[in-house]
């Protein structure tokens, strides 16, 4: 991965600078080029009209028509004299294109030019200019231009000039681009390097933290940094890595429920059944005095109803959790269910002694009606067993606002600060109540709250100021609702 961005970065970063290197150059080169050629070319011409005017204005003078031979040899005085000044190649042809003068070469006298397609179209009286290689590899400009005197050619000014060596110039130009490409090169590839590392390296971590994760290390998160890209794919895994994180956590505690449900129910099993395997083998073992023989049947019965109670209680639970809103949903009026409630566990209360008193009254609440009656039922049933004999429990119903309230209070113990968080866990038994004999599993209280939330309502327990224990119910009343719509 790594080597492939690499790679790829150099070959885009070489193409370019290449590419812009070669294609700059060549264009500025000619540019200059053309640039001088211009420049040489405005030279010559008006050195070439200043001299056509100059030999015009001599033929005017001298009035036989053309350039007699003393006007010549001021003429080349002149341009010797001035011609080492000027770095143009000087020559003055006469009306058939022969040189009189020539500022360079004293041979080019004589010399005759009207071949040449320039000095011919000079001679007819039309200005013209060429551009042609020498022998020595120079490019050299030439201007022809007329001497006119009354509509007649009576000479030439003929120039011309070399323009710098091409050969030498790309030559030079080679050399040079060698060197600048090399230089491109060598900075493309500490750019390549540099770019990589900040793009590389930050996606390098990520994977390595990835791998960590993968394996199994649910704590590691990506260190944001690099591009903003590379930072939104890192904040993007930590996103992922807290959700994975937090299911990890949820399917573990979930599975420790579990497997403390099948624990705390082996165990509740296991209690009745030895006292039912108990009696029975006592029995099988014959010669039991009749009191004894109906001692351990009613101890058979007894922890049978405790099994099949738990048994009721741990259906109960899993059909309210369990259960998808088919819960037969109907109006309830509070009252008349506590009254049930009480009706039904009169025989329970009084063997226990203790008086249950119904006050107060409710608004009417939305939901079943043999729940929240076996929620009374189970409240009044923990509350008459804590209750002293002779002792009182009160269920007391209110409106609050908009809820429906629901007290059942009791002159019991009252409860422990540390277990009130607990006592609605399933087999929950606070210290006070360990004793198998007068408690159940612990599932009560799970029923209630269960029941209670499919509800939409919340249960709470405290300790009465004046000792005892309040359980309070909180329900939305139907005529809230109704308000609310
Ligand atoms: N009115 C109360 N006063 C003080 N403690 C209570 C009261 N009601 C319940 N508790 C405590 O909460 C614990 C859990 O109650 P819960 O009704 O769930 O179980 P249980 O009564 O022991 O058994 P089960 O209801 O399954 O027969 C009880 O063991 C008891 O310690
Ligand atoms: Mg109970």
């Amino acid at each position: 991965m790594r080597t492939s961005i690499r790679i790829r970065l150099l070959a885009a970063f070489l193409a370019v600078a290449i590419f812009s290197a070669v294609g700059l150059s060549a264009y500025f080169l000619a540019e200059l080029e053309s640039y001088g050629m211009r420049k040489l070319e405005d030279r010559l011409l008006s050195e070439g009209l200043l001299l056509a005017s100059t030999v015009a204005a001599q033929v005017d003078a001298g009035g036989d028509g053309s350039l007699s031979e003393n006007q010549a040899e001021t003429l080349a005085d002149e341009l010797t004299r001035i011609g080492q000044g000027i770095p143009s190649h000087i020559r003055i042809l006469d009306a058939d294109g022969v040189a009189l003068v020539d500022s360079t070469l004293e041979s080019g006298i004589g010399v005759r030019y009207a071949e040449t397609p320039e000095v011919a179209a000079a001679l007819a009286g039309q200005r013209s200019t060429a551009t042609r290689l020498t022998e020595d590899g120079r490019m050299a400009l030439t201007v022809a231009e007329p001497a006119v005197v009354d509509g007649r050619v009576v000479g030439v000014a003929y120039t011309s000039a070399t323009t710098f060596s091409i050969r030498t110039l790309l030559r030079d130009y080679r050399l040079r681009l060698g060197a600048v490409v090399a230089l491109f090169i060598v900075l493309v590839l500490i750019l390549t390097e540099v770019l990589s590392r900040w793009l590389v390296n930050p996606l390098l971590d990520l994977a390595r933290t990835a791998v960590s994760f993968a394996d199994g290390d649910h704590s590691v998160r990506a260190r944001p940094r690099g591009s903003s890209e590379i930072r939104a794919l890192a904040d993007a895994f930590n996103a992922m890595a807290d959700e994975v994180q937090t299911v990890m956590v949820e399917l573990k505690g979930e599975e420790r429920r579990k497997s403390r449900f099948v624990s705390d129910v082996s165990h509740e099993l296991r209690t009745p059944l030895t006292a039912i395997r108990g009696a029975a083998e006592t029995l099988l073992d014959g010669d039991v005095p009749e009191d004894d023989a109906r001692q351990f049947l009613s101890t058979i019965v007894r922890e049978s109803e405790r099994l099949s109670r738990l048994a009721n209680d741990l259906l109960t639970l899993q059909r309210i959790e369990g259960a998808t809103g088919e819960l037969p949903i109907s109006r309830v009026d509070l009252a008349e269910a506590a009254r049930l409630a009480i009706e039904g566990l009169a025989p329970l209360t009084e063997s226990r002694g203790v008086h249950v008193v119904l006050e107060g009254d409710a608004p009417p609440v939305l939901g079943d009606r043999d729940r929240l009656q076996q929620v009374l039922g189970n409240l009044i049933d923990n509350a008459s067993r804590l209750t002293p004999e002779s002792g009182t429990v009160t269920v007391s119903l209110a409106a609050e606002g908009r809820e429906s309230i629901v007290r059942v209070l009791d002159e019991g113990p009252g409860i422990a600060e540390k277990d009130i968080p607990h006592v609605f866990d399933r087999f929950y038994r606070a210290q006070t109540s360990r004793d198998r004999s007068t408690g159940g599993a612990g599932l009560g209280l799970a029923i209630v709250a269960a029941i209670v939330r499919s509800h939409a309502g919340e249960v709470t327990a405290s300790t009465r100021p004046e000792g005892g224990t309040a359980f309070t119910l909180r329900f939305p009343s139907i005529a809230a609702r109704s308000q609310h719509h």
